[in-house]
């Protein structure tokens, strides 16, 4: 069996309380692109789950979210599945911002539920997907959506329209619980107009769903990381209508309505960094319905 994995952006994201658990409660307008890896599955005879994969960095123990969602799902399931064997073909960069991970792992969970239990609903599928990990129900999902709480409330939406996406991963990763440690909810001196994105996406208007792209993370970006501000300042006189950092980063995404400007921008960048990326938006849904 084979699944594309696609990566995600974030159009928005809000940072609204700490909880008790420690965990913080967002509000994220997520997207997916048409970049992606390909997942496939195949049953062999061995013991355990295995993983193969020719990109040599990724773990292919339990730490590969993939690994995970296939023990989570036999564990929520009660489904054997000693003797799964999962590969990965990696094209998506790594602690990226872009849930590569989540998405491999949404990936394996589509693939499960369609060989062992084709009668389980998206809601039942979704709550397994987040016991593997707090993105993991929207990479399920796909298209475009909101997330609320820690990923796992999810509302469908409009996606963008077709549009060029520049994509820049500097070549330094940023922990997530580093940057969420660093976030006094109540200090952020900004956050993103959550409701105007969202009617913006309705009326399909790219200039002026770019005017609401915002991540609250860049308030509290450590100066170690400004090669973040300065991929997005370059993305922005190359001419791109918006660009932001998805997630905790470090890549930075630029919304650009046509190739040509974005490709051109995409060679800029690509003299001073290795991961540069043109790519679209992808709206297809993933995981339907029922
Ligand atoms: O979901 P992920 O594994 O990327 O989260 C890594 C860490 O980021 C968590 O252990 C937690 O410290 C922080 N986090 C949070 N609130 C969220 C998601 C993650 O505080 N909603």
């Amino acid at each position: 069996m084979e699944e594309r994995a696609y990566a995600k952006l974030n159009l928005t994201l809000d940072i609204l309380r700490k909880r008790e658990d420690g965990f913080h409660d967002l509000r994220m307008v997520m997207q997916n692109v048409a970049l992606c890896d390909d997942i496939s599955l195949e049953e062999k005879s061995g013991e355990g789950i295995s993983l193969h994969t020719k990109a040599a960095y990724l773990p292919t123990d339990s730490s590969n979210i993939a690994v995970k969602a296939a023990e989570v799902f036999a564990r929520e399931t009660g489904v054997n599945l000693s003797g799964l064997d999962i590969s990965i073909a990696k094209r998506l960069p790594v602690c990226a911002g872009m849930a590569g991970g989540s998405s491999d792992g949404a990936a394996v969970l589509r693939m499960l539920r369609r060989r062992y239990r084709p009668d389980m609903g998206r809601e039942e599928l979704e709550r397994i997907a987040a016991l593997v990990g707090s993105d993991v129900p929207f990479c399920v999902r796909g298209g475009a959506a909101l997330a609320e709480g820690k990923g796992e409330r999810l509302r469908d939406l409009p996606g963008l329209p077709d549009c060029a996406i520049l994509l820049c991963k500097p070549d330094f990763p940023i922990s997530t619980p580093e940057l969420f440690g660093l976030v006094r909810v109540k200090k952020l001196k900004f956050h993103p107009d959550t409701a105007g994105m969202l009617s913006a996406l309705e009326r399909g208007d790219l200039q002026e769903i770019c005017r609401y792209v915002y991540n609250v993370f860049e308030d509290v970006l450590p100066r170690k990381y400004q090669r973040v501000w300065e991929i997005k300042r370059q993305m922005l006189e190359l001419d791109a209508f918006t660009a932001a950092m998805t997630g905790s980063g470090p890549t930075v995404f630029g919304i650009f309505a046509e190739e040509e400007a974005a490709q051109r921008a995409a060679q800029v960048l690509a003299r001073e960094y290795r991961q540069v990326y043109v790519t679209r938006p992808w709206n297809e849904k993933l995981a339907k319905a029922e």
